[in-house]
């Protein structure tokens, strides 16, 4: 039988973490023991999204409410982990849409406050970069992070696990916007990640020629608006020529191009810090072409690479789960006051 004395409890050298992430179009919650995930459930809102091309933040929120209270039971049941067993509540609170970060939040706040244990505010973006701790391999700080997600293209030196230097950024559009953009300039589904990416197979990705935006730039900032751009104009003069054209042509000639650019800065960044672990995580480092694209340019240069298991590459509660037990065993703790921050930055 469940003791329900703490005192009486055997004791646990590992915290039992209930993460929960609602910044934007997925409701996930994930129960984690150390660095090991015991469950992580993500309910995607996709389907609701995809007739507007786009998220809608309001049905972004309306559909946490209502996902939430049903995903912490069953986060909780696959874990076989009851309330009383938890040690602390994570949560993302920020960056991400106002309306559904505060779902996500209050939902925390009162599990916090009701089972007594400490509440950690995760930083979206960082959980991603700890989303490489659940592979088998580990990566040890410092390394060379490549974030790429439908809201942020980051590179970053990981000097120590909440220690980050930015290198470089996106000015404009991330990767995974340009690559929903573009789908949907393509009439390709929401998300355009893996629409293009499937696309892609059959595809002739020299088919066109495509900007390599800031390729030669000589700094390790991103722009990805002139590259969409330059789809729509392509589309529009195949179009008004009446010539003939292949969508997966087009997909793959983008996707080429997006790949050319993250891997030829990711590897010079590398030559530049001296940097021989280069982790690449977010929703984009779910594409296996980038992924393949990364390794065979990585393997000359005697660069260790580490991605999450695909799941943990797009949006997900264990990544928070596994940062909160960072801070958890650094007592980095948060309290009912800390609130959501929409433009919460990796380093503040
Ligand atoms: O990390 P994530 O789930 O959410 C954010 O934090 O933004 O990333 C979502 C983004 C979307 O733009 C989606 O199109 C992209 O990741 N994505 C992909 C793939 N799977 C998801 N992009 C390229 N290839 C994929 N297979
Ligand atoms: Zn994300």
């Amino acid at each position: 039988m469940d003791n329900k004395n703490p005192e009486l409890r055997t004791p646990n050298p590992e915290p039992v973490i209930l993460s929960i992430e609602t910044s934007c179009d997925e409701t996930a919650v994930a129960v984690t023991e150390g660095y090991r995930i015991l469950s992580s459930l993500v309910s995607s809102q996709v389907k609701e999204h995809a007739p507007y091309g786009g998220v809608v933040p309001e049905l972004a929120s309306r559909k946490h409410v209502t996902a939430l209270n049903f995903l912490i039971d069953r986060a909780l049941e696959e874990a076989q982990v009851d309330f009383d067993r938890l040690t602390a509540i994570a949560i993302a609170g920020g960056p991400g849409l106002v309306g559904a970060l505060v779902v996500g939040m209050a939902a925390a706040k009162t599990l916090s406050l009701a089972l007594e244990v400490p509440l950690i505010n995760v930083n979206h973006v960082e959980a991603h970069i700890f989303s490489v701790l659940a592979n088998d391999k580990s990566i040890e700080p410092p390394f060379l992070c490549l974030i790429v997600s439908g809201g942020h293209t980051i590179l970053a030196s990981v000097k120590s696990f909440g220690v980050y230097e930015i290198l470089g950024q996106t000015l404009d559009d991330a990767a995974g916007e340009a690559f929903d953009k573009v789908a949907k300039t393509l009439g390709l589904p929401y998300p355009g990640g893996p629409a293009i990416e499937s696309a892609s197979k059959t595809g002739e990705e020299d088919r066109y020629k495509l900007p390599r935006p800031l390729l030669k730039s000589g700094d390790f900032n991103f722009s990805f608006s002139g590259l969409k751009t330059a789809v729509i104009y392509l589309l529009r003069d195949l179009k008004a020529r009446d010539e003939d054209y292949r969508v997966e042509d087009m997909a793959a000639s983008f996707q080429k191009a997006v790949a050319d650019v993250l891997t030829s800065k990711v590897m010079s960044a590398a030559k530049q810090f001296h940097f021989n672990k280069v982790a690449m995580v977010g929703g984009v480092s779910a594409n296996a072409y980038l992924r393949n694209y990364l390794t065979r340019e990585a393997k000359d240069r005697d660069i260790e690479l580490f991605f999450p298991v695909k799941d943990l590459s797009t949006d997900n509660a264990a990544m928070v789960g596994l940062a909160a037990n960072y801070y958890y065993k650094n007592k980095k703790f948060s309290n009912l006051f800390s609130g959501v921050n929409p433009n919460w930055q990796l380093i503040v």
